[in-house]
């Protein structure tokens, strides 16, 4: 079975969260299941130049008024097809916005045309390759499905991923007619979506089978809470949604073989982890002793609870603990996070910006990792610390919820306490929590099993892949 899955983000070539992680990771996860997986992204600076040997296998002379290609290419396990299209790619900056943070104002036009190829390829194949089935993540991709229902691939099976719910590509209703769908595709069951155009809304109401990344954000996007304007919609297709875990690359983050570390590790040799500790002080110029070391790896932002960690920073320092923070996001956040390691020199250290590198060491290093997400549809970051023994402190929601088995005295005494488990959304329940983990990093022997706990579970892309293969096929004998 062949599969055409199209994401904005691919890991190693582009990357701004999750997304990036799970669309180059589920290829080489589906292989296992018989399953072959071409992935189509846009050619951004930080993609064309790692192709090395590619090559041109669909032209176009206008898409959307622009020239474009569409490159075939490996970059290590991964298949690509990248749209190369400069006018829409070839720019400075992130992959959704400029560098000083603001969004292309053409956005609507460049995932339309990522979208539209998409559903060409769908229609007319490759030489020699055509997808049984077409996987589209988030919004940027969503509306493949929406030019798949309304032109020649209709039959084709589609499948829409939801990373975040939050993110929706909203634009207003005048785009409508540059998009080339047909008239009908206008409407509350096509792309019109509270008077303007709704990217994901119209990929939902087009897809065979809507996903999200844990059973509890399937359920939580149900509630008019989560929901996000969409869980009317939601709702409706209930029988049409899957939660599917993510899975963690055990390629990519396996402390016993990790080469972005200082010393491996595995659960028996825990001691090892030290000589990482030692690095992560020296890089945030943080004391060198044993107190409780905490991280955050983040997009510095409100769905993550950051603003709920400042107020609890002078707890955390009060109660012993240090704090390392990589991250980069809201600017008033970034500042409140540097100025919290300037009161607290030795204690508290914050270095912005995204550095994947060092967040390897950062979990290979630590003792816990705080996420005290409002919402979180999965969460990797909580899976690549329970992977390296570094124990998540985890607000109860969406993913990890899924995942973190909370330190409670039965837990504890049961030998089955992954981390530790605070109501979402509640300041308070955070403070309780950093006090709980100092508590508990007090008692080595319960802190070491805490660690040994979660790095024996299996996160791996095992289960997951394979439920992605079984919905993949029902719905290609579905359609058959
Ligand atoms: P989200 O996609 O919502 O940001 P996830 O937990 O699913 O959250 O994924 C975040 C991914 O991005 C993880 O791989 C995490 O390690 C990485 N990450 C986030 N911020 C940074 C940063 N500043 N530097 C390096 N990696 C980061
Ligand atoms: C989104 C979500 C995150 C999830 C990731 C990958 O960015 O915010 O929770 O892990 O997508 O699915």
């Amino acid at each position: 079975m062949q599969v055409l899955s199209v994401a904005s983000e691919i890991y190693p070539l582009i990357k701004t969260g999750g997304l990036a992680d799970v669309a180059g990771a589920l290829p080489g996860a589906l292989i296992a299941h018989g399953m072959g997986v071409r992935t189509l992204v846009p050619g951004y600076p930080s993609v064309l130049p790692r192709l090395g040997k590619a090559k041109a296998v669909r032209r176009y002379d206008a898409l959307f008024g622009a020239p474009a290609a569409v490159l075939a290419a490996r970059v290590g396990e991964l298949d690509l097809l990248v749209l190369d299209a400069p006018d829409f790619f070839a720019r400075e900056g992130g992959p959704y916005g400029d560098p000083a943070g603001g969004e292309w104002g053409d956005n609507w036009k460049r995932f339309a045309a990522l979208s539209r190829v998409g559903a060409d390829i769908a229609a007319e194949g490759l030489k020699g390759w055509r997808p049984d089935l077409v996987h589209a993540h988030d919004w940027q991709a969503a509306m493949t499905a929406a030019y798949m229902r309304f032109g020649p691939a209709h039959a084709v099976p589609k499948v829409v991923t939801i990373h975040n719910l939050a993110f929706q590509g909203r634009f207003g209703a005048d785009i409508f007619t540059h998009l080339g769908l047909p008239p009908e595709a206008w409407g509350v069951d096509g792309v019109e979506y509270y008077g303007g155009t709704g990217y994901l809304k119209a990929g939902l109401v087009s897809a065979d089978a809507i996903t999200t990344v844990s059973p509890t954000y399937a359920d939580e996007i149900r509630s008019s809470v989560h929901g996000m304007g969409l869980d009317g919609l939601i709702n409706g297709r209930a029988d049409r949604l899957h939660g599917i875990l993510n899975g963690v690359d055990t390629a990519i983050w396996d402390p016993m073989a990790d080469p972005l570390i200082i010393k491996p590790f595995s659960a028996r040799t825990l001691g090892g982890r030290s000589a990482n500790r030692r690095a992560l002080e020296a890089r945030f110029a943080l004391d060198r002793d044993d107190a409780p070391l905490f991280i955050i790896v983040s997009r510095l932002t409100w769905q993550k609870g950051m603003d709920m960690v400042m107020s609890a920073i002078d707890h955390l320092v009060g109660q012993g603990g240090k704090l390392a923070v990589l991250g980069s996001g809201d600017h008033p956040l970034e500042g409140a996070f540097l100025a919290a390691a300037d009161r607290h020199r030795g204690r508290v250290g914050t270095q912005i910006g995204y550095d994947e590198p060092l967040s390897h060491l950062m979990q290979a290093g630590a003792d816990a990792i705080l996420i005290p997400s409002r919402f979180e549809p999965c969460g990797l970051t909580q899976l690549y610390g329970l992977r390296y023994g570094c124990v998540p402190v985890v607000a109860r929601i969406g993913g990890l919820a899924d995942t973190v088995i909370d330190a409670n005295e039965a837990a504890v005494n049961a030998g089955a306490a992954t981390g530790i488990v605070f109501p979402s959304s509640d300041p308070l329940g955070l403070h309780g929590a950093i006090t709980r983990a100092v508590r508990l990093h007090a008692n080595k022997a319960d802190w070491r099993a805490m660690q040994k706990a979660g790095m024996r579970a299996d996160f791996s892309w095992t289960h997951s892949a394979a439920r992605y293969a079984e919905l993949f096929r029902a719905l290609v004998r579905e359609a058959e």
